[in-house]
Order: C-alpha cells, then structure tokens, then sequence
C-alpha cells in the first residue's frame, strides 16, 4: 500500500486535535443546563440557596449581596475585586446558562487566555443543584422589574 503524503499526514492529525478539543471544550460549557433553570420562586430552592451563599459567597460577595468596596476598581495584583449580586451589580445582566458556568467553572476558566480571578470555581465544591440553588436565591432578592427583565434575556437566548 502507497504511504499517505507526509504534509497529508500532518494536516489530518491537526483536524483531528482541533476537532476533540472542540468537543472537549463543548463538554465543560453548560453541560445538562438549560436556560430558565433558575427556581427564585420556589421557597425551599431559595432556602437552600441562601444557606450555600451565606457559607461559600458572602466572604467576597457579601451578606448582603453588596460585593466589595470599590469593585470596579482593578486591585493592586491586577485582579477585580467581587462585584455585588443584588440589582446594582451586573450579575443580572447574564443569562442563567451563563451564571451557571461562571459559579461551576470559575471566571478563570471561562475567560481564557490565562486570565486571573480571585473568584475560585465551585465545580468540585457544590453539585449542580446546589449551583442552581444559590443562584436562585441570588434571583429572588432582585426587583421584580430587574427579573423581569433576566427573564426576558433568557427568553431570547433560548431561541
Ligand atoms: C474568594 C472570593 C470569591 C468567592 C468566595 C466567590 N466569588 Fe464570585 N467573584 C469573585 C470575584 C473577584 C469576581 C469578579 C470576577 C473576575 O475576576 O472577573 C466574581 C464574580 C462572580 C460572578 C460574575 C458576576 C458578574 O457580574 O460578572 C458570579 C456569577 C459569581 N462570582 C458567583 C459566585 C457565587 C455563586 C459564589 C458562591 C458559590 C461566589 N461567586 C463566590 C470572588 C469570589
């Protein structure tokens, strides 16, 4: 049998690395999430949430919600310190599928490109339903025009 070209060779691995790191990649995000999984409404989701945000969040993100002092300021390491989750933040200005990723993998992470974060990622740290859980009690403590209008973001991201 007459043996492949060499730079044929070369460029079938390269298509195949760039395609299982696509699919690696694919894999992390949102894996099993949908848009609108977020339950502010639902009494014992919102208590459970509000238990897991007290113990894992409120160091950085404050008891209530109100983030650090001069967030938007970069820290002396480059770093941003935690913004608040209540409406003057812009925690609300992101989908549930996007909070989703951000709590599970770390902004770290997701950003790329050796981006730092004092943010850790709670992937080995709380499981899915609880992700979701303190998410949802992040929810219920925003203005009901506030929700509303995170509903409607995640309406159109589920198109
Ligand atoms: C050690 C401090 C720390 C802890 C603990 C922490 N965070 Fe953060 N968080 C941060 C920082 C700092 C940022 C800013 C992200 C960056 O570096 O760009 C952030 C950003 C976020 C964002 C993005 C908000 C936005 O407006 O873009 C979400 C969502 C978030 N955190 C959720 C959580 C949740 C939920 C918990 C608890 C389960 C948590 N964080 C615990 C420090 C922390």
């Amino acid at each position: 049998m007459k043996r492949p070209h060499p730079v044929l060779m070369a460029l079938i691995v390269t298509a195949i690395a760039v395609a299982a790191a696509g699919v690696l990649f694919q894999d992390r995000i949102s894996d099993g999430f949908r848009a609108n999984s977020l339950r502010p409404d639902d009494p014992r989701t919102v208590a459970l949430g509000g238990e897991i945000y007290r113990r894992e969040c409120a160091a950085c993100h404050g008891e209530k919600l109100e983030g650090q002092p001069a967030w938007r300021q970069r820290l002396a390491n480059g770093r941003l310190p935690a913004p608040p989750h209540d409406e003057t933040g812009h925690t609300w200005h992101h989908s549930d599928g996007q909070l989703f990723d951000l709590t599970k993998y770390g902004p770290a992470v997701l950003a790329g490109g050796g981006y730092q974060s004092d943010m850790p990622a709670y992937e080995d740290i709380l499981g899915d339903d609880e992700i979701i859980a303190v998410l949802s009690f992040i929810k219920s403590r925003w203005p009901r025009a506030v929700r509303n209008r995170h509903d409607r973001l995640n309406a159109q991201e589920a198109r």
